[in-house]
């Protein structure tokens, strides 16, 4: 049976560049606090009409697709990784598909958020591994500027998240102990509602009666969303930051042990971590918990944000650009976010 490899890697960030000090302009908060919380320093924002969370996807895909030597008329399926899509249905799978004006391939869009990119390459993984495709496109992609709450009220979600896309071209290789070496997926539903964005939605208050506001008959029409949900702010991203963190400290070095352990690693073998990039307290607190050295791990979310599902394939083309992966390293993704879900996938590159 074939393994999947990364053959092309490519990532995209908008010019534009929003700071710390940039956000104060519309909210209450300060770069000393963001900074000390988070490791930011600064994010790329979009620019608001002419790019959106395709656009940017088609620019990786570009480079990714360039770097594995084909063009997009050889890619046989698309996997796209997003919380933030062009339009709430179609997915962005099929606009990347027109975009780059592909066969009529399948286009399939994954909503793992933070997890998103890990589990969209497991599940290319396993097409590759059963020979159905060949030249598999996995994109994460994110505009979250479009969509975060920038006053003093959002502050805690919107000071945290960035825009940008990541790309990789997944290929068979025969190569013995070479390419994707295993992947693990986990969820639990219990607290889906703590970092979570209600609306648009079908829920009509099923599951979050203490959060969302009630509606009288007249409003039934208008559930998915109403005036009144605008009014009481449920538009936007809601987080409990602290539950966030506490959950993501265990699962993180869970979900790292659970891959190495699997193949017969332990953490010393491992050449790099790329762990989403949610907040560098976190991906700190994991490396000490490992015993991990400065080298052995990638953290580029002082210049990015959170970028959610694009985070990993940006960090991981960036490290790669740098020369940080090597052919035969063996290489971590690991990923916790909103669900909640979390995941990691082992890399022989
Ligand atoms: N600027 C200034 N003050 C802010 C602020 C901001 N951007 N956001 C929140 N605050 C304030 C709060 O209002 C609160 O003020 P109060 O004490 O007067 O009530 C205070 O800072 C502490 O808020 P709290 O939410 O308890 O802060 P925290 O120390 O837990 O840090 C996070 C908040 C979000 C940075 C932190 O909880 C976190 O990183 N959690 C994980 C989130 C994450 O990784 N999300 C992505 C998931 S993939």
């Amino acid at each position: 049976m074939p393994q999947s490899k990364i053959a092309g890697i490519g990532m995209y960030v908008p010019e534009h560049i929003v700071t710390n000090n940039d956000l104060k302009k519309y909210m209450e908060t300060s770069d000393e606090w963001i900074e000390e919380r988070t490791g930011i320093k600064e994010r790329r924002y979009a620019h608001r009409t002419n790019e959106t969370t395709t656009t940017m996807a088609v620019e990786a895909a570009t480079i990714a697709i360039e770097r594995a030597g084909i063009t997009p008329q050889d890619i046989d399926f698309i996997i796209f990784a997003t919380l933030s899509p062009d339009y709430y249905f179609p997915g962005c799978g099929v606009l990347v598909q027109r975009a780059m004006k592909m066969k009529e391939i399948g286009a399939l869009d994954i909503r793992n958020q933070c997890s998103g990119f890990v589990y969209a390459l497991s599940v290319a993984d396993q097409f590759i591994k059963t020979g159905m495709y060949k030249n598999i496109l996995v994109v994460g992609s994110e505009k979250h500027s479009f969509g975060l709450d920038f006053t003093t009220r959002g502050r805690n979600v919107s000071v945290i998240f960035g825009d940008g896309a990541g790309a990789v071209v997944l290929q068979p290789t025969t190569q013995e102990g070479q390419g994707i070496l295993n992947t693990h997926l986990h969820s639990d539903g219990e607290s889906a509602e703590i970092l979570a964005m209600y609306n648009p939605g079908t829920h009509a208050n099923h599951w979050t009666t203490n959060k969302v506001a009630d509606f009288d008959e007249a409003e039934i029409g208008q559930m998915f969303m109403s005036k009144d949900m605008i009014d009481h702010d449920q538009n936007f991203p809601f987080m409990d930051g602290p539950a966030v963190f506490k959950k993501a400290i265990v699962k993180f070095p869970e979900v790292i042990m659970e891959a190495l352990q699997a193949s017969g690693f332990t953490h010393a073998d491992l050449n790099l971590l790329i762990p989403h990039q949610a907040n560098l307290r976190i991906a700190q607190f994991v490396q000490q918990k490992l015993q991990l050295r400065n080298d052995q791990v990638y953290n580029n979310i002082q210049q990015y944000g959170n970028t959610t599902a694009a985070s990993i394939p940006i960090a991981l083309c960036e490290a790669w650009q740098m020369g940080k992966i090597k052919e035969g390293d063996l290489v971590c993704l690991a990923a916790f976010g909103s669900g909640f879900t979390w995941a990691s996938a082992l890399i022989r590159w």
